[in-house]
């Protein structure tokens, strides 16, 4: 058996990167996956098939909505669903090979199985034992339901099976108006299924900014989601190709029930360590099962790490991208960092929101003395161009430092322009530094200078 300074487990976002760095840092790498193809979640399941998905449908939504106010006049496209599939298979699989490729051009081994560590430095892959200098744990997360409802993949879904029902269903209850909710939601309500978002709590997307929540859930709205809110599901009785879903309203403890043919169950999801035998080896987990970390992302045990999904923070992709970098460079003796207040999230909803910082909400809550400069997308050409001047750019900045703390974008590109306000947050900019930079005419980019220009004097186009 080969001896390797690092064995990966897992091909996600995490994982597969961290093991790109450590070949690029001259570190003898292999990588465990257990899935027929690498990239995890995100490219098998997640982040990129509900892209495509959104992004198929977004397309007919245009041509549904505002082909004909362009002049662009025929029939509407007919939806070919096997085909729709077929193109986000075709997504994936060019995604997943990507990453084989690169594992071959980095001369990473894919150790094909799933692992069990069992002794630090040790890593069994069905009769095999490899042995590593370090173990990087990257394995995940998987969808958790909620009492009283069992996901069958069929009937009950999760985001997996939302993905590749065999039809469009005519009516879909989503539990959870947090992002899979939206985003899958988004999707089916686009391609015509009458769609009920249940939701626990009083506001969609728990923890973002609240006027952004409240933004967001009267454009859905209109594109035809209903919302049924403040309301905890007791149960989901499945029978073969229909669902009843009970709920009970907190505010007054009624009970109601929603008939659907599909339930996609969006409650969140759990770290993933099924099978690697770390409570043997004594690697200490948190209540919720996540694999505690130092800041190094070192185990309690000695050559021991963790990232990604299956450690603390936000589930997202570029978190656990940027923990395999910075992993892979402490091991390899440099100084890995990961900056845990300029994370930014994205709903890729139509308007999408981007959010990065503090919220308005937190401000409050620390007693920070702070201003705000908002600017609507109704006063960018850009947005009104393409029907899409709903929405704002939000800023937030330090009241006498003028320090950007957070920005919170719904409108058009908004996941592609908080990429700005990051930078300047990476290197302490104030609004004035984003006021003072040109930028160009006619983007939607410009939405951002007017809430930084908002900060200060004033914005123009209001
Ligand atoms: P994963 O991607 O879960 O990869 C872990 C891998 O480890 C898996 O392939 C698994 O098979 C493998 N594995 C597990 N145990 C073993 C073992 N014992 N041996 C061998 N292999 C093992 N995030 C975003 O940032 N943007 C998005 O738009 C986005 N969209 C999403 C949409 C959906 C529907 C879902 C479900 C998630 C989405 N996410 C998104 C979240 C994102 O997918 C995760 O945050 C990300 O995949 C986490 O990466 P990871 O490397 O930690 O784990
Ligand atoms: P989530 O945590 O975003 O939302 C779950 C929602 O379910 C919350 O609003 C919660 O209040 C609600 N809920 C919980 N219990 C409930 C109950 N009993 N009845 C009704 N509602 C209930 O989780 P979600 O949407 O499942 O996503 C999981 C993870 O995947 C997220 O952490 C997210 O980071 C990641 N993801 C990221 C995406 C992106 O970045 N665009 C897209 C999709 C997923």
């Amino acid at each position: 058996m080969a001896q390797y300074d690092v064995i990966v487990i897992g091909a996600g976002p995490g994982g597969y990167v961290a093991a790109i760095r450590c070949a690029q840092l001259g570190l003898k790498t292999a990588c465990v996956e257990g899935r027929d193809t690498l990239g995890g979640t995100c490219l098998n399941v997640g982040c990129i098939p509900s892209k495509a998905m959104l992004h198929a449908s977004h397309q007919l939504h245009e041509a549904e909505h505002n082909f004909e106010k362009m002049g662009l006049k025929g029939a509407a496209p007919k939806v070919d669903w096997k085909q729709m599939l077929a193109y986000k298979d075709d997504v994936v699989a060019t995604n997943t090979k990507g990453v084989e490729f690169l594992f071959k051009k980095n001369k990473i081994d894919w150790i094909k199985g799933w692992a069990q560590v069992p002794e630090a430095g040790k890593v069994k892959v069905g009769d095999d034992i490899h042995e590593a200098k370090n173990i990087i744990v990257a394995t995940g997360s998987e969808a958790s339901s909620i009492p009283g409802v069992e996901i069958d993949e069929k009937v009950v879904v999760s985001s997996t099976g939302a993905l590749e029902l065999p039809k469009i269903p005519k009516k879909l209850v989503v539990i959870g108006a947090g992002v899979i909710g939206l985003e899958l939601g988004s999707v089916y309500a686009r391609l015509g299924t009458e769609v009920t978002v249940v939701e626990f709590l009083d506001q969609i997307t728990p923890g973002m900014d609240a006027e952004v929540q409240k933004t967001l859930q009267r454009v859905l709205k209109k594109q035809g989601l209903n919302f049924v809110m403040g309301a905890a599901v007791q149960s989901v009785e499945a029978m073969k190709t229909k669902a009843k879903v009970t709920y009970k309203l907190r505010k007054d403890d009624s009970e109601a029930t929603v008939d659907a043919d599909v339930v996609l169950v969006a409650t969140g999801r759990k770290p993933f360590t099924d099978g690697l035998g770390l409570e043997a080896l004594g690697v200490e987990l948190s209540p919720r099962g996540q694999i505690r970390t130092d800041g190094h992302w070192q185990t309690n045990v000695p050559g021991i790490y963790a990232i990604g999904d299956v450690i603390d923070g936000p589930m997202l992709a570029h978190k656990a991208e940027d923990e395999g970098m910075a992993c892979a460079e402490v091991i390899a003796g440099k100084a890995g960092h990961v900056n845990y207040d300029v994370i930014p999230g994205v709903i890729y909803t139509t308007p999408e929101v981007a959010t990065v910082g503090k919220t308005e909400q937190q401000l409050k809550e620390e007693g920070r003395a702070y201003k705000v400069g908002k600017f609507p997308f109704m006063g960018n050409g850009r947005a009104k161009a393409v029907f899409q001047g709903e929405g704002f750019v939000k800023l937030l900045v330090d009241a006498e430092t003028d320090r950007i703390l957070g920005c919170h974008i719904i409108g058009p590109s908004a996941g592609d322009l908080i990429h700005e306000i990051c930078v300047g947050m990476e290197f302490g900019a104030s609004a004035e530094d984003i006021a003072l930079t040109c930028h160009a005419h006619p983007t939607f980019s410009e939405a951002v200078r007017e809430a930084a220009l908002a900060c200060g004097d004033g914005a123009i186009h209001v």
